[in-house]
């Protein structure tokens, strides 16, 4: 029955592969395309957006014979959430993006009341399968199947949802409002398909687990992969691979004794994307995390500011595991209605496992750098204590820095009490970014971005350095917004997190950080992308040619620029 029914839908979907165009004519169309610029304050210029309007998740990324895909909850009548769909944009580069028709929009009684979030899976007949969540006639949450309706287009503009298999998974003795954001599929030895689903059992949160034999008929598993108490909803699971040595990324089915897996959630109740590094069983189906827990402060996140709901996806064509993420607006509603837009997407990162074991790295994909225009450095300088230093030369609205800072004595090094050990955010936000003789540890020192000339605007994202019992350090990463629009109605909360780097390692302590700045968007990166932070801003005076770029040191004791590299970075043609 089960093998039948798979084979009818690899027919079904073998009837499409013949006629196939390539890639080489996919780069003709696109570079032929006229991009749609909107000429508006705030609105970014190389990262990911729609020309106007509601965006939320990034949904089924994929790479498919030549091009990149991006699916986003859209909302194509206006700047709030509603009426959602698929829209769709493709690319053969990930920096410049064409706008296609919505590839999947209500229209049947089992996603007539939205297309909510789900994932793409590349079938071994090397066919593309979405899985998402469709909000049916009663109102429940229920997973539907969607094909290409023609694999002989390059870039798979239409997509249909066969009735005969939809729902293909149903909430049956579930809660039916929190059953959502199917994953991409993986293959286990045994020759069956998994896929999870966010779910919450009263405050419990759990990825619940489902099998199938043809992609289509799938049957829930006793257990789920993995739950954790009062953690909530757990919205757009991720589950991928990553080699325990190394920078390549794996396609999801793979696992092995060279593996660790990650399991990523998105916890409603709190708004971040929280990830645990751990074991995967194959014979139990279920997933042991390492040691971190999902819901206390001290967990893992990608990012410790605006970013959400995020997918990876495994790029077959250069080997890495790329990651998305959603950045919401930090203005009120009435301002995303007044500029007609709200949501831009983190530019794509790749992500990797550290080689500690114990977390992720992510980096910018390496195509973003195809944008740096024209460059000044500062070599070897240093900044004494209380010292602000102006990086002229560049249009800092729109830029990516590099930087790293040499340390010479770390002496005045505070203790940090163990509660403020696992609340980075609060230390961040109670100390600012003044120069706290008491207790503020070594620093503040970093980056002034999106700053006035008279800096009574300026976003500062920066590190303190602490000691902790054993006389450890431990570095603090913060992003400190209370100065960064002069601006009423945005949300200014201060965010941090730490980063694990042995500073007492090697013959100079050193620490880097590189920011991408894009006119509402601070994306910055510590120590080589160990931690991470996304900030929305909305400067009004900084914009544009009015905004300036600073490094500053308000440590006790002198630190050296080392080196700082910052790029004017050109606009990418988005959508
Ligand atoms: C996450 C989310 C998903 C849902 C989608 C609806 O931001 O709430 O759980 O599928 O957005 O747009």
């Amino acid at each position: 029955m089960a093998a039948s029914r798979f084979l009818l839908l690899l027919c079904y979907l073998l009837v499409f592969l013949h006629g196939f165009a390539g890639a080489s004519h996919i780069l003709e169309e696109l570079n032929t395309m006229e991009p749609t610029y909107v000429n508006q304050q705030h609105r970014t210029t190389y990262h990911f957006q729609p020309p106007k309007n509601w965006m939320n998740d990034p949904n089924g990324p994929m790479y498919y014979n030549g091009v990149y895909h991006l699916f986003y909850q859209y909302n194509p009548y206006g700047a709030v959430w509603g009426n959602i769909v698929w829209a769709h944009s493709v690319s053969t580069d990930l920096v410049n993006w064409q706008p296609l028709e919505p590839a999947i929009y209500p229209t049947a009684p089992f996603d007539i009341k939205g297309c909510w979030s789900g994932s793409a899976t590349i079938l071994p007949n090397h066919t593309p399968v979405i899985l998402y969540t469709g909000i049916d006639t009663q109102g429940r949450q229920v997973q539907n199947l969607a094909l290409p309706k023609n694999l002989s287009d390059p870039l798979l503009r239409q997509w249909v949802k066969p009735a005969q298999y939809n729902p293909i998974i149903v909430p049956n003795g579930l809660n039916a409002s929190s059953f959502r954001d199917p994953t991409s599929a993986w293959l286990g030895k045994d020759g069956h398909w998994r896929v999870l689903v966010g779910n919450k059992r009263g405050k419990r949160g759990m990825a619940l687990l489902y099998r199938s034999r043809d992609f289509v008929w799938w049957v829930k598993a006793k257990h789920p992969l993995h739950s954790s108490k009062d953690t909530g909803m757990w919205e757009c699971p991720d589950f991928f691979p990553v080699l325990k040595k190394g920078q390549l990324g794996l396609d999801t089915s793979v696992n092995g004794l060279h593996v660790k897996h990650v399991l990523k959630v998105s916890l409603d109740d709190l708004k971040h994307d929280y990830y645990t590094v751990g074991t995967y069983l194959p014979y139990k189906d279920r997933y042991v995390p390492d040691n971190s827990s999902v819901d206390d402060g001290t967990s893992l996140r990608y990012d410790y500011g605006k970013f959400y709901a995020s997918k990876t996806f495994f790029d077959g064509a250069k080997h890495r595991r790329i990651l998305w993420g959603w950045m919401n607006e930090s203005d009120s509603v009435n301002n995303d209605v007044a500029k007609g837009w709200s949501g831009v997407q983190a530019i794509p990162r790749t992500l990797w496992l550290d080689k500690s074991g114990k977390q992720l790295v992510q980096w910018p994909i390496v195509e973003i750098e195809s944008l740096r225009g024209k460059k000044v450095d500062i070599i070897d300088k240093v900044l004494g204590s209380g010292s602000v230093v102006e990086v002229l030369g560049v249009t800092t609205a729109q830029a990516d820095v590099e930087v790293t800072f040499e340390l010479h004595s770390l002496d005045q090094a505070d203790i940090l009490d163990s509660m403020s050990l696992t609340q980075p955010q609060l230390v961040c936000s109670k100390l600012g970014c003044s120069n706290t003789k008491q207790g503020g540890g070594f620093g503040p020192f970093g980056l002034f971005v999106l700053a006035s000339k008279d800096q009574e605007e300026r976003t500062a994202v920066f590190f303190r350095i602490f000691k902790k019992a054993g006389n450890q350090h431990v570095v603090l990463m913060c992003s400190d917004h209370s100065r960064s629009s002069l601006k009423e109605d945005v949300d200014k909360t201060a965010y941090g997190g730490f980063v694990d780097v042995d500073l007492a390692h090697g013959p100079k302590p050193t620490l880097s950080l590189r920011t991408l700045i894009d006119h509402s968007v601070v994306e910055s990166f510590g120590e080589g992308g160990k931690t991470c932070i996304s900030s929305r801003i909305y400067p009004v005076k900084a914009l544009g040619e009015n905004a300036h770029l600073y490094a500053f040191n308000y440590a006790p004791a002198p630190i050296t620029i080392s080196k700082l590299s910052a790029w004017d970075m050109s606009t990418a043609k988005i959508n």
